[in-house]
């Protein structure tokens, strides 16, 4: 099979592309704004510096495609709120040249990362993918128009596609680089380098945190089954924040000391997901605990 990977020199998509090297024929296409050539040197991979915003691009890189992983983002909620065009540009509109070029290539799916974001404000929990989203950023209102893209293109143009909602999601290869970084990534960065690290609040805030290699055999399942639609990809299990730092300290065997600072605007206090239709639909499971995946995150370099 051919399979293109759009963010494939990214944090999720390199996992991806990865998963598929030697296996299948993969082309990585990535324009490098937050994603790293070094993520995808170890393995067997096409590289296309590009952007998902490129239509011609896209449409000559599809030919011959069998399906397309599109995790080609501008992935963080405080860059929507500063910029809401760049993310519309790229999230939206790249998505939408995602669909129009797979469409016209003949590529028989689409498989997209979609965010928990979507669900917004709305306290009820577990989320489900039957309650009404309600997006409080332009980052999620940017996932979410590009979930409703999928299901239009599947019944217009008969395009297969499914959205999968990535919760909380950790690894190796996440980039600690920024304050909007993912918090294991920030945790293991500076307790590896023995400093401390800060909890935003008291650290009773929860979150669903689901190890890459659980959201890489999401994606595969998604593609390789007869299904479509949206799914919740998590652990569908609960951590608060405290827990998490003591853990990321046990995982490298090393206490640093923590510091707690105000509560971060705009953060939601808790995060659960339901998975059940995960579990039943697209037959797949989380295999990796919290811990074992701190574990495996911690002896990345
Ligand atoms: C995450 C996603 C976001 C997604 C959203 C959906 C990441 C990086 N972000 O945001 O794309 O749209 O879920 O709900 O995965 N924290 C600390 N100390 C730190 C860093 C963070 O205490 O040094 C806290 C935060 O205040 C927050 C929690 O850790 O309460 C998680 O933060 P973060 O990893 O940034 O993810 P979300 O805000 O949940």
């Amino acid at each position: 099979m051919r399979y293109v990977v759009t963010g494939g020199a990214g944090f999720i998509g390199s996992h991806i592309a990865e998963a598929l090297a030697g296996e299948h024929e993969v082309v990585v296409v990535d324009d490098l704004s937050t994603g790293h050539r070094e993520n995808i040197q170890d393995f067997d991979v096409e590289f296309v510096e590009g952007s998902v915003t490129d239509l011609p691009l896209l449409q000559e890189i599809f030919t011959g495609a069998d399906g397309v992983f599109h995790q080609a983002a501008i992935a963080s909620v405080p860059k929507s709120v500063d910029d809401p065009l760049a993310t519309h540009a790229v999230n939206e509109t790249g998505t939408l040249d995602v669909l129009l070029a797979a469409r016209d290539a003949g590529v028989k799916k689409v498989v997209f990362a979609s965010s928990s974001a979507v669900y917004g404000e709305e306290p009820t929990l577990p989320k489900h993918e039957g309650m009404l989203p309600a997006p409080v950023s332009p980052y999620a209102i940017s996932k979410l128009t590009g979930e409703h893209y999928e299901a239009v293109f599947s019944k217009l143009f008969g395009l297969k596609t499914v959205a999968l909602r990535y919760f909380n999601v950790f690894g190796p290869r996440q980039d600690p680089s920024s304050q909007y970084s993912g918090v294991i990534s920030i945790f293991t960065d500076r307790v590896r380098a023995g400093e401390a690290i800060t909890i935003h609040g008291d650290g009773g805030q929860t979150r669903d945190f689901v190890y890459v290699a659980d959201v890489v055999r999401a994606n595969l399942l998604a593609m390789e089954r007869d299904v479509t639609g949206v799914f919740n990809i998590a652990r569908g299990q609960q951590t608060d924040l405290n827990t998490l730092a003591r853990g990321v300290m046990e995982a490298a065997g090393r206490e640093v000391p923590v510091e707690y600072g105000p509560v971060r605007q705009g953060d939601v206090r808790h995060s659960l997901a339901d998975i059940t239709r995960a579990r039943e639909v697209l037959g797949w499971a989380p295999e990796w605990t919290l811990v074992d995946g701190l574990v495996e995150t911690m002896g990345w370099d």
